[in-house]
């Protein structure tokens, strides 16, 4: 199994998870992060992190399409291991329904 970062994370970006990851396995785009699922080992600490509650793990039903997302990005969006500036707009977007229709990005972020 693995984690992976569902739509609540598209313009919140906190990205307290990445502090806390101890193997680096978030992967930065314009809007939200991904985690690398053959990376990630499951150890669970990033989930309380999120202050948007956007980490799941893949075990919970219904996450196939999420986990295809973040498995295809991982691959493409740079590296992140370090907090940046979360959006300004960060706490009002926090819950908006359908981020992914609306909102999502495919462009990379600028990783670290
Ligand atoms: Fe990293 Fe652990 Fe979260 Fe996986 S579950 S992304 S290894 S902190
Ligand atoms: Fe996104 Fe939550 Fe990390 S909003 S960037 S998954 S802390």
């Amino acid at each position: 199994m693995t984690y992976v970062v569902t739509d609540n994370c598209i313009r919140c970006k906190y990205m307290d998870c990445v502090e806390v990851c101890p193997v680096d396995c978030f992967y930065e785009g314009e809007n939200m992060l991904v985690i690398h699922p053959d990376e990630c080992i499951d150890c669970g600490v990033c989930e309380p992190e999120c202050p948007a509650e956007a980490i799941k793990p893949d075990t919970e039903p219904g996450l196939e399409s999420w986990l295809k997302l973040n498995a295809d990005y991982a691959k493409t969006w740079p590296n992140i291991t370090q907090k940046g500036e979360p959006p300004a707009d960060a706490k009002a977007m926090d819950g908006v329904p359908n981020k992914l229709e609306a909102y999502f990005s495919p462009n990379p972020g600028e990783g670290d």
